[in-house]
C-alpha cells in the first residue's frame, strides 16, 4: 500500500503527526537506511522499511485486540477517579484504540478493542444479533423454568428482552447468551426472576471465545480469522 511517510508512523506508533514532524526536523527517521527529510513523501508500506530513533516501524493498518477485562476497571475512556481498560494496553494503543461496547466496572471477560471504527459499527449493529455469551453466577437457586422465561422475553423495566439461553450448569452458576446489550440487560434479567448476578464474566461474542490462556488485564491481536468470527450473527 502507497501511504505518506508520516502517516505510516502516526498511525503505527504512540506518536502524533506533530510529533512526528518534529522527528523529520531533527533527522531521526530513516527510509531504507536513508534519513528522509520530507514527511510527505510517499512510501510503500509492503516494500519499504522505515525507522524512527533507529527503530524500525512495523506498519500496522487496522488493530483488533481481545482483552479479559478485570473488575474494578471501566470500560469507557478516561474519567477521572476510575480505573479504565486503557491502562491495561501498550502506550502504543492507548491513544489509538477504543473499546467496542461496554461491560460493567464489576463484569469481567471479553472485551474488543479496535481503532476500525466501521468494524465496531457492524458488530454493535441490532440487525446484526451478534451473540454475547456469559457466564454468571447468582445468589439464589436457578430453576428450570427460567429457561422457558428467558427464551419468551422479561420484563426488565422499561424493556422487553428479546428470546435469550440460559443453560443452568448448577444450582446457581449458568450461562446467558443475548443479543442485544440493555444497560445492565444481564442483571436486570436475573433481577426479574428473583436472582441476583453476584459474579458476570463475558465469554464469546459472536462465535469468538475469549481465549483462556488470557489472564485477568491480559490482551493479545485478533488474526483475521478471528475478527471474522466475532461478527458471525443470526
Ligand atoms: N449485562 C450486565 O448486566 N452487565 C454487563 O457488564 C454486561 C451485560
Amino acid at each position: 500500500m502507497k501511504i505518506r511517510i508520516d502517516k505510516w508512523i502516526s498511525d503505527s506508533s504512540e506518536y502524533s503527526r506533530k510529533e512526528v514532524k518534529n522527528f523529520f526536523k531533527y533527522n531521526k527517521i530513516k527510509l531504507n537506511g536513508e534519513v528522509v527529510k520530507k514527511s510527505g513523501m510517499i512510501v510503500d508500506t509492503d516494500n519499504d522499511m522505515v525507522t524512527l530513533l533507529e527503530k524500525e516501524i512495523i506498519y500496522e493498518e487496522k488493530i483488533y485486540i481481545m482483552l479479559n477485562k478485570p473488575s474494578g476497571y471501566i470500560s469507557s475512556a478516561i474519567v477521572e477517579g476510575e480505573k479504565t481498560i486503557m491502562e491495561l494496553l501498550d502506550l502504543k494503543y492507548q491513544r489509538r484504540l477504543f473499546p467496542i461496547g461496554r461491560l460493567d466496572k464489576d463484569t469481567e471477560g471479553l472485551i474488543l478493542l479496535t481503532n476500525d471504527g466501521q468494524y465496531s459499527h457492524k458488530l454493535m449493529h441490532p440487525n446484526k444479533k451478534v451473540s454475547k455469551i456469559y457466564y454468571v453466577e447468582v445468589d439464589n437457586d436457578l430453576e428450570e423454568k427460567f429457561v422457558d422465561i428467558f427464551s419468551s422475553g422479561v420484563d426488565i423495566g422499561d424493556y422487553f428482552t428479546k428470546p435469550a439461553t440460559l443453560k443452568i450448569i448448577n444450582e446457581t452458576t449458568c450461562t446467558l447468551e443475548i443479543q442485544e446489550g440493555k444497560f445492565h440487560q444481564v442483571k436486570r434479567m436475573f433481577e426479574a426472576v428473583g436472582c441476583e448476578v453476584i459474579y458476570l464474566k463475558r465469554i464469546q461474542i459472536g462465535k469468538l471465545e475469549l481465549d483462556e490462556n488470557l489472564k485477568n488485564g491480559e490482551y493479545r491481536k485478533l488474526n483475521q480469522e478471528e475478527t471474522e468470527k466475532a461478527l458471525i450473527g443470526d
